[in-house]
């Protein structure tokens, strides 16, 4: 279980290793892929007196108050707003701990009226009965008996669903980034707290065994002071282009006011409905969608939050299909521990995605695109200077689990369970979740920072006092 890097000028790394080709699997597939409507103020007594699963386990059905901490025996009962593609992966993750975490989505939400027939009889076959499926938000919120909402709306909804959900009582696993407009995303997280509420941000890294194996690793030094830290995620292909909803939806099965949130009024685009993420007033693309995820680590992995600087450029360079936002992405943040990160992704070439923590004493790579569990530590020692074939004498080892023997894969889905499931248990334990309402603004931050560079061109600056991004150093 050991290789060999070997460290090219040009600052990529190749590495031979006999099973490294094994393809990794980069995140966001775009492809993973009831109208009848009961009444939104029915109460949790009625809802669920009136539909009990014949010969199924009694379910408690005492209302909730909210400041009330969850029994080991109560049923959580859940809403899910946006149930579209990622929407579908959290419907199966919630699914599978549907027993072990005394979970039940009674409510299912989306404006448009194929995925929401589709979300509720998907749950109809998990649950053994019917959700509620309702087209509007508001009337998800306004039902006493739904204890905590998932939402996985598009990117330029979450903040502002956030802090209506929480500012309506509600518990929250938000997907990210947690917020792409500054003042809504601060907003939503002053409601978290102010609420009191328990929010995941769906970052499912931070709950998966390997990147906590490392984060713990790194948690003891073992790499000395990290000068550099870079991610490389890419992928060869017109990303976030061609989804087959775009010539399904039609207007009149939707809400496109509701749908636009807080954005100026524009006639219905099917484009811009299901390819957002290729628009710059609705996402920021790259940075949004996978530097969340890789920020995100690095925030978490070197406990530091907020970057002090960011730098970024890019362009459309490899698909000149209409798309505003970049498909060739770099950024360069420095932290006030004093580190430099960098965050680079290319659309036009899967040339192999890594990770790497810079460290006086090691390295700690991570071999594979986003959530790739192969981690590897490799000692630092002496320099290519001094001896040309220094690599020889840098002892490796590899992050493994206890007990096992293989070598960790290099690609993880998007379907693991540990994220959900730990804020299930914080539901009912009151604990703060792995991700939180102000490690979700962070990465958000990170990532608002990178996007204002990009555009503005120049080099922007985070004023922690004031919580503002600015053009020059602050004070
Ligand atoms: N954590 C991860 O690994 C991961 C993976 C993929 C996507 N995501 C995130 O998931 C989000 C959604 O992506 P997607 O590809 O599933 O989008 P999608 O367009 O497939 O689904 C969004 C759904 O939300 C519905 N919707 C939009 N606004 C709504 C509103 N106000 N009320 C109710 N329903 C509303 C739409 O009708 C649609 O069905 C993105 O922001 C992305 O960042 C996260």
């Amino acid at each position: 279980m050991t290789g060999v890097f070997t460290f090219l000028r040009s600052g990529g790394i190749v590495v031979r290793m006999n099973d490294l080709k094994t393809k990794t699997t980069m995140n966001e597939k775009m492809d993973s892929t009831m109208d009848k409507k009961m009444d939104s103020k029915m109460d949790r007594r009625t809802f669920l007196g009136s539909t009990v699963a014949a010969g199924g386990a009694l379910l408690a059905s005492t209302a909730l108050s909210y400041g009330k901490i969850l029994g080991a025996n109560d049923r959580i009962s859940l809403g899910h707003i946006g149930i579209g593609s990622r929407g579908g992966d959290l419907e199966f993750i919630a699914g599978k701990l549907k027993d072990s975490h005394r979970v039940e989505m009674t409510t299912v939400c989306d404006l448009w009226k194929v995925n929401r027939e589709k979300a509720a009889a998907g749950a109809t076959k998990v649950y053994g009965r019917a959700p509620r499926a309702l087209q509007h938000l508001e009337d998800v919120l306004a039902l006493d008996d739904v204890d905590a909402v998932l939402i996985s709306t598009p990117e330029h909804a979450h903040s502002p669903i956030l802090k209506m959900a929480v500012d309506a009582g509600k518990d929250a696993y938000v997907e990210k980034p947690m917020g792409n407009v500054l003042a809504e995303a601060k907003a939503a997280r002053d409601a978290v707290r102010k609420n009191k509420r328990i929010v995941q941000v769906g970052t499912q890294h931070r709950s998966e065994p390997y990147p906590r194996a490392a984060h713990d690793l790194v948690q003891t030094g073992v790499l000395g002071d990290v000068s550099k830290v870079e991610v490389e995620w890419n992928y060869h292909g017109p990303r976030w282009r061609g989804r087959s909803e775009v010539k399904q939806i039609r207007e009149e099965d939707t809400d496109w006011r509701k749908w636009l949130m807080n954005k100026p009024y524009r006639p219905f685009d099917p484009q811009l409905y299901f390819e957002f993420r290729l628009y710059r007033e609705f996402s920021s693309g790259i940075p949004d969608q996978w530097m969340s995820h890789g920020i995100d680590q690095v925030n978490w992995f070197m406990e530091d939050s907020f970057p002090r600087s960011a730098v970024a450029h890019g362009g459309v360079f490899a698909w000149h299909d209409g798309r505003e936002n970049a498909d060739t992405f770099e950024a360069l943040f420095e932290y006030p521990k004093g580190f430099l990160v960098r965050y680079a992704t290319s659309f036009g070439n899967d040339a192999p995605s890594f990770s790497r923590f810079m460290g006086k004493k090691a390295t700690l790579f991570n071999i594979g695109g986003e959530g790739s569990p192969r981690y590897q530590l490799v000692e630092e020692k002496g320099n290519h200077e001094d001896d040309s074939d220094v690599d020889k004498q840098r002892a490796s080892r590899y992050v493994t689990l206890p007990g096992e023997t293989k070598l960790p894969p290099m690609g993880i889905d998007d379907l693991s369970l540990g994220h959900m499931a730990n804020w299930f248990e914080c539901l009912r334990s009151r604990q703060q979740p792995h991700c939180t309402v102000d490690d979700g603004f962070a990465h958000s931050v990170a990532c608002m920072m990178a996007t204002e560079a990009y555009w503005s061109g120049r080099k922007v600056y985070w004023d922690a006092k004031n919580e503002a991004i600015v053009d020059s150093a602050p004070a």
